[in-house]
């Protein structure tokens, strides 16, 4: 059995699939593992380390890819939906490849590897069940993006976070709000409040209230709807009603005007990120305020944030638009993905034999397969009728019983009135 590497190509991608400690545990299973030249040095990982590991390196992807069983990435291949150059090109027939696909913002690209005879799969939608844990990249990655957003958010305040007496008088602590307290939420709360800031949450679960608290933060709570506790079965928000979030933007519109660093976290699978925070709120806050919004790659949860960016308003407020903050410390996050993505696939492989061994049958597994057998086979990307009865649960694939995940990418489209940046569109060749 072969597993191959790439160099993740998409801009604004600095991590890594693999690093030496995981490819010398996929040696010690009797795997071959070639890695393509390059491909950590964003992550400070250089070839050398990978080869004193066990790995072979190889000079171009289609070198790398010769005969591999297993593919991992870190983020999907570029297919003909983004234009250019096909990254599936060099793909052995039948591979399999395991990445973050998106698949509710591409469809198309899901369908791309049906037709390459590609098994993909999806990390995204691993079930969040205790035996997965160890696997969850969407937690470990939002771990590190939530420590990012304070720490940058924190360099580009002008003032210090923690209280400070000094001989020539009291420098008062920063307040921070975090709006979503989700695994990012959760760990910006807790990096705020390590650097000494007065900490504030807020979340449409009201599971919430108690992590929050327990982490040293007030809650800012909405009172929910009737028999509402903002949550699915899989413990995802819901899209909440139009009563409740105009209560919502009230309590924030009041809250937020006296907050100097805000970080915005709230997603809701298979849907935009809710707009939190408005032109208006950011117009109250005094200058040199700072919001770092964490979910710009979905649309955004604050009005005026730009993909890609940091603008200042007119009224002196910073708005952070960093792509990929996970991505921005690189060395940790490839750490933890490849650890997480070892994870996973040693569930694929026969110990004895050092051989593919994959059990569909496993809730993991079938849980988070997209394209097998050139079709696509995950319940959330196939029309209602066609999803079989006893679908796999998936934790990501919980959208509004009214929305299908086909038209959930198409709404996204069309709320990007004014569009922001893709990072996912490149000019750049190759996988
Ligand atoms: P996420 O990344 O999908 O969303 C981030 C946060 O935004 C969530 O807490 C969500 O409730 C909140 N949000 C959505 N709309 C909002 C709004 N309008 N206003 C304020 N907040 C809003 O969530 P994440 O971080 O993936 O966590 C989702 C759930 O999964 C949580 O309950 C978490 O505890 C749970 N979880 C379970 C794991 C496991 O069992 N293995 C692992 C990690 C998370």
């Amino acid at each position: 059995m072969k597993i191959a590497i790439p160099r993740e190509r998409r801009p604004h991608e600095q991590r890594v699939a693999a690093t030496p400690d995981t490819v010398k545990r996929f040696v010690q299973l009797g795997v071959e593992v070639s890695v393509e030249t390059g491909a950590g040095e964003n992550a400070a990982i250089l070839d050398g380390a990978y080869i004193e590991a066990g790995a072979t390196v190889h000079a171009t992807r289609a070198e790398t890819f010769a005969g591999a069983d297993v593919i991992l990435k870190v983020q999907r291949p570029r297919t003909s939906t983004d234009g250019g150059a096909d990254g599936l090109a060099d793909y052995p027939d039948g591979s399999i490849l395991v990445a973050l696909h998106n698949p509710f913002g591409d469809p198309i690209g899901v369908e791309h590897y049906a037709a390459k005879n590609i098994i993909s799969f999806a990390l995204e939608f691993l079930p969040r069940i205790s035996r997965a844990q160890s696997m969850d990249v969407l937690s470990s990655q939002a771990n590190l993006a939530g420590y990012k957003a304070v720490v940058d958010g924190a360099a580009e305040y002008g003032h210090a976070i923690p209280m400070m007496m000094t001989a020539a008088g009291r420098i008062n602590p920063a307040k921070v709000f975090v709006m979503g307290a989700g695994v990012a939420g959760l760990q910006a709360i807790a990096t705020a409040r390590r650097i000494g800031a007065v900490v504030s949450a807020t979340d449409v679960r009201m599971a919430a209230k108690e992590e929050v608290e327990s982490l040293g933060a007030s809650f800012v709570m909405v009172e929910p709807d009737a028999d509402e506790t903002g949550q699915t079965e899989g413990g995802y928000a819901k899209e909440m009603s139009d009563d409740y979030k105009r209560r919502q933007a009230e309590l924030v519109a009041a809250h937020i005007a006296t907050q100097d660093i805000v970080i915005t976290t709230a997603l809701i699978p298979g849907r935009p990120a809710p707009v939190l925070v408005t032109d208006e709120m950011v117009a109250s806050m005094r200058s040199g305020s700072v919001i770092v919004d964490l979910a710009v790659e979905q649309g955004g949860n604050v009005t005026k944030s730009v993909g890609g960016e940091i603008v200042t308003t007119e009224n002196g407020v910073v708005i952070m638009g960093h792509y990929n903050l996970p991505s921005r410390l690189a060395g940790d996050a490839s750490a933890l993905y490849a650890r997480n993505l070892y994870n996973f696939v040693e569930l694929m492989i026969d110990k004895e034999t050092s051989d593919l061994a994959i059990d569909w049958e496993d809730e993991i597994i079938a849980g988070s397969c997209l394209t097998r057998d050139g079709k696509i086979v995950h319940p959330a990307l196939l029309p209602k009728d066609e999803a079989p009865a006893d679908a796999p649960s998936s934790a990501v694939a919980e959208p509004a019983p009214e929305v299908s995940i086909r038209s959930a990418a198409a709404e996204a489209d069309a709320a990007a009135e004014t569009p922001k940046p893709d990072p996912s569109k490149s000019t750049e060749e190759g996988a």
